[in-house]
C-alpha cells in the first residue's frame, strides 16, 4: 500500500491532491483559476493521471459559464459565486468579502491513516484557514474539518462556518436519503428524488433532535442494500447544524454542512483559532448496506470512547417504566433482586431520586439525594445491587432546571433568557446556560460529588427539552450568539473531564429518547438510548433507520411490558429478539412476570451473553426491510467470521402467502455453517444464493438462528 495522499504538481502553479482509500479516491486541485476545486470522488482509478482535471473541448455553457457554481472545496462568500458558502466573515473595517489563496500543504501519517492539511490565506487580511483531511484507508472514509485563525490584531466576526463541501460527480439524477422522525418515532428513513434547488437538513433547537439527524446519503436512484454507488456522510456535532444538499441548474450536486449559521455569530479575537466539527463521508459501489458497515466499523474503531472500545457492553435493567418518579429503596431493591436472578449485569435507577423530584414539575437542578425516598442516602441501595452481583448506574439531566427548585431560586440568571420576555417552559423546565463557565463548574461539582462518593459505574445523561429564548444577557461583549456552539462544547468538555477522572464509568446519551445521537457526542458515551417508544414493531423501523448511520454497539433498547403507545402485545421472544439487536436492556415490571416468563427471560439473556460479541462488534446486514413487507430480517457476523446470527421478524402471516427464503450476506461462500436443529451444514454460498427457508406463521413472531462456521 502506498501513502494515501499524493500531491502532484500538474503545472508550476497548479497542484492536484489525490486521497486514496482501500477502494475509493477523492481528488481536488488548485487550478489556473486560483480555486481549490474538487475534480473527483468515487471508485479508485487505476492510474493517478486519471484523476487530473480534464478540460472539455468546448464549454457547453459558452458565455454563460460565469454563472456556474464552481466545485470549490471550501467556498467563501465574497466574490462572484452563489452557492452555499463554507465561510462568511466580517472584518473589523466592515468588509464582508472573504477570499482565500493557496499557501501550502502538509501531510502526516502512515499507510493506513494520513492527514493532509491545506493552508489558505486571505491575500489582504490576516486570516488563515486550514482545511484538514483525515484519510482512513481501511474504513474507506475521509474526515474533513477546518480551522480558522485570526493572525491580526482586530477581532473578526464569523457569521457562517461549515465543516466541508462535498462534491458529487454529475449524474442524470440523484436520490437523497435522510433520517427524519419525531419523539417516539426517531430515525425514519426518507428517500426522495433530489430536485433542483436546496434541500436542508437542519436543527435550530439547540441539540441534535429526532426530527432530523446530521446524516445524508445520495445515489443515482438505482442503488439498493447490496448494490450501487452511494455517497454518504455524517456530521459530528450535537448542537444546531445544517446540511445543505444542492443540485444547481447545471446538475452540479454537492453537500455542505456544519454548525448552523442561524442566529450564530462568533467573535474571533486576535490570535484565536476556531475549529469546526468533523464531517465524515465516504463512497461505496456496494449499496447502502456497505455504506452503513463502513460507518459502523469507523465508529467502533475510531469514535466510541477508547477505554471501553473493546469491552462488551453489560445487560442493563432500568426501572423508569416501572416506578417512574416514585422510586424508593424498597421498590428498587425488589426490581434489582429479580433482575439479578435473570442475569442482568447493571442496574440503573432512573429519574426521581433527587431533590423534590416527585413529578416532572420540580427538583431538576437539586442534585442531592431525596431524604424521604432514601433516608440513608444511595449507599444502601448501591451496596445491595453490588451484593446481588450487579453494577449500579444512575440517571441525571445536568443541563436542565425546574423553576420549582432551589437552584433556580438561587440562580434565575443561569438559564437562557431575554430580558423583558417571558421564559417558555418545556416539560416544566428551563435550559441551563451551559455556555457559562460557572454553570459548567456547577455541573462538574455535583457530578464529581456523585461519582466520587458512590460506587456508580454508569451514567444515563438525559436532556429533555428544546432551547427557546436563547439569550445570555451578561455574556462577554459580542459573544451572546456563540451559545449555539459553546453549550455543546461545554457538554463535551464536562463529559471529557468526567471520563478522564472516572475511566471505569460508562455513559449513555439520552434526550427524551434518541434525541442526541450523533458522532459529536459519540466519543464521550458508550451508548445511545434509541427511543422512548419500546413497542417492538415500531422499533423495527426505528432501529433500521438508526443502523443506517450508527453502529449496533451504540444502540440501547429495553425489553418492556406492553406499552400504551399502540396497545399491541407481543411474545416475550419477539420483544427480546428486537432488543438484542445491539445492546440489550430490560425495563419491565418483573414483579408481575410469571415464573415461566422469568425463566424464559433468563434463557434469552444467557443466549445474548453468548452471542453478544457478534451482536455488538459484528458486521451488520439489513437483509429485509420492515418497510417493504411483513417479514423483516437482519444479520450479524462475528468479527472473526466464526458465527453469524440471523433474526427474522414476521408481523403477520396471511393464508396462502408464503415467505420467500431469506438470502444471507457476507458469509464465506466456501465455508460450511450449521445451526441448531439442522441435519446437515449449509455452505455459505447456498445460504447466500438459495437463502434460508422461513417457517414462521402468526402475528408478531420471530426467530433467531445462530450459525456456526464448521
Ligand atoms: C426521558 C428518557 O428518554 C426516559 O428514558 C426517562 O429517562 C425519562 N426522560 C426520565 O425523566
Amino acid at each position: 500500500m502506498s501513502f494515501p495522499v499524493q500531491v502532484i504538481e500538474t503545472l508550476p502553479d497548479q497542484h492536484l491532491w489525490v486521497l486514496e482509500t482501500r477502494t475509493t479516491a477523492y481528488a481536488f486541485s488548485w487550478n489556473q483559476h486560483h480555486r481549490l476545486e474538487n475534480v473527483y470522488w468515487g471508485a479508485k482509478l487505476a492510474c493517478p493521471a486519471d484523476y487530473a482535471p480534464k478540460a472539455l473541448g468546448f464549454d457547453p455553457l459558452g458565455n454563460w459559464n460565469f454563472a456556474r457554481n464552481t466545485r470549490e472545496e471550501f467556498p467563501t462568500w465574497g466574490d462572484y459565486k452563489f452557492n452555499e458558502p463554507c465561510l462568511k466573515v466580517r472584518y473589523s473595517d466592515g468588509v464582508r468579502a472573504c477570499l482565500l489563496d493557496y499557501a501550502d500543504s502538509t501531510t502526516a501519517g502512515n499507510d493506513t491513516e494520513a492527514t493532509l492539511t491545506i493552508h489558505l490565506q486571505d491575500p489582504h487580511y490576516p486570516l488563515r484557514v486550514r482545511l484538514i483531511y483525515k484519510v482512513f484507508v481501511d474504513h474507506d472514509l475521509i474526515v474533513r474539518s477546518a480551522e480558522i485563525e485570526n493572525t491580526g490584531d482586530d477581532p473578526v466576526e464569523i457569521e457562517q462556518i461549515l465543516s466541508a463541501a462535498w462534491h458529487l460527480p454529475q449524474r442524470d439524477s440523484y436520490q437523497l436519503t435522510t433520517l427524519s422522525g419525531k419523539w417516539g418515532g426517531e430515525f425514519q428513513i426518507q428517500r426522495a428524488d433530489l430536485p433542483q434547488g436546496k434541500q436542508l437538513v437542519e436543527r435550530r433547537r439547540g441539540s441534535t433532535g429526532y426530527d432530523s439527524n446530521p446524516f445524508f446519503a445520495l445515489d443515482d436512484g438505482t442503488a439498493g442494500e447490496t448494490r450501487g454507488d452511494v455517497w454518504f456522510g455524517a456530521l459530528a456535532f450535537s448542537g444546531n447544524y445544517k446540511l445543505v444538499i444542492e443540485r444547481d441548474a447545471f446538475e452540479q450536486v454537492y453537500v455542505t454542512g456544519g454548525i448552523h449559521d442561524f442566529d450564530f455569530c462568533w467573535r474571533l479575537e486576535a490570535g484565536e483559532v476556531f475549529r469546526t466539527p468533523e464531517f465524515v463521508a465516504g463512497f461505496t459501489n456496494q449499496g447502502y448496506g456497505e455504506a452503513s458497515r463502513l460507518l459502523h466499523a469507523y465508529e467502533t474503531a475510531q469514535v466510541v470512547p477508547r477505554v471501553s472500545a473493546r469491552q462488551a457492553r453489560p445487560v442493563v435493567y432500568n426501572s423508569w417504566y416501572v416506578t417512574e418518579f416514585d422510586v424508593s429503596f424498597e421498590n428498587q431493591e425488589r426490581a434489582a433482586e429479580l433482575a439479578a436472578k435473570i442475569g442482568v449485569e447493571l442496574f440503573v435507577m432512573d429519574d426521581g431520586w433527587f431533590g423534590q423530584r416527585n413529578s416532572d414539575r420540580a427538583g431538576l437542578g437539586d442534585w442531592y439525594v431525596n431524604p424521604e425516598k432514601f433516608p440513608n442516602g444511595l449507599a444502601p441501595l448501591i451496596r445491595r445491587v453490588n451484593e446481588l452481583g450487579m453494577e449500579f448506574g444512575i440517571w441525571v439531566e445536568p443541563e436542565m432546571v425546574n423553576p420549582d427548585s432551589d437552584l433556580y431560586r438561587a440562580h434565575p440568571e443561569w438559564v437562557y433568557h431575554f430580558p423583558n420576555r417571558p421564559r417558555s417552559l418545556g416539560r416544566n423546565q428551563y435550559v441551563l446556560n451551559v455556555s457559562r463557565p460557572d454553570v459548567q463548574q456547577f455541573i462538574l461539582n455535583f457530578m464529581n460529588d456523585l461519582l466520587s462518593n458512590n460506587n456508580i459505574k454508569f451514567i444515563k445523561w438525559d436532556m429533555n427539552r428544546h432551547f427557546s429564548e436563547p439569550g445570555w444577557p451578561d455574556a462577554p461583549e459580542g459573544r451572546d450568539r456563540e451559545i449555539w456552539v459553546r453549550h455543546t462544547r461545554g457538554v463535551y468538555e464536562i463529559l471529557r473531564q468526567l471520563r478522564e477522572k472516572y475511566p471505569q464509568v460508562l455513559f449513555e446519551s439520552c434526550s427524551g429518547g434518541g434525541g442526541r445521537v450523533d458522532l459529536g457526542v459519540m466519543p464521550y458515551v458508550e451508548q445511545f438510548w434509541m427511543s422512548d417508544n419500546t413497542d417492538p414493531y415500531d422499533d423495527l423501523f426505528i432501529q433500521e433507520g438508526f443502523s443506517l448511520a450508527y453502529a449496533p454497539l451504540t444502540r440501547m433498547m429495553w425489553v418492556t411490558d406492553t406499552n400504551g403507545i399502540n396497545g399491541r402485545s407481543y411474545s416475550l421472544d419477539f420483544r427480546f429478539h428486537l432488543a438484542m439487536m445491539g445492546v440489550l436492556g430490560m425495563g419491565a415490571d418483573l414483579t408481575r412476570w410469571s415464573q415461566a416468563d422469568l425463566s424464559r427471560a433468563a434463557e434469552l439473556i444467557a443466549l445474548y451473553k453468548d452471542i453478544r460479541e457478534t451482536m455488538q462488534f459484528g458486521a451488520f446486514y439489513r437483509l429485509r426491510s420492515p418497510r417493504e413487507s411483513a417479514l423483516s430480517a437482519f444479520q450479524f457476523i462475528h468479527p472473526s467470521g466464526r458465527e453469524a446470527v440471523v433474526i427474522i421478524f414476521l408481523s403477520q402471516s396471511r393464508f396462502g402467502y408464503f415467505s420467500t427464503p431469506v438470502h444471507l450476506q457476507g458469509l464465506d461462500p466456501n465455508a460450511r455453517y450449521v445451526a441448531e436443529g439442522w441435519d446437515e451444514p449449509w455452505s455459505g454460498q447456498a445460504l447466500m444464493k438459495r437463502g434460508l427457508p422461513v417457517a414462521l406463521k402468526g402475528s408478531f413472531v420471530s426467530q433467531l438462528i445462530r450459525l456456526s462456521r464448521v
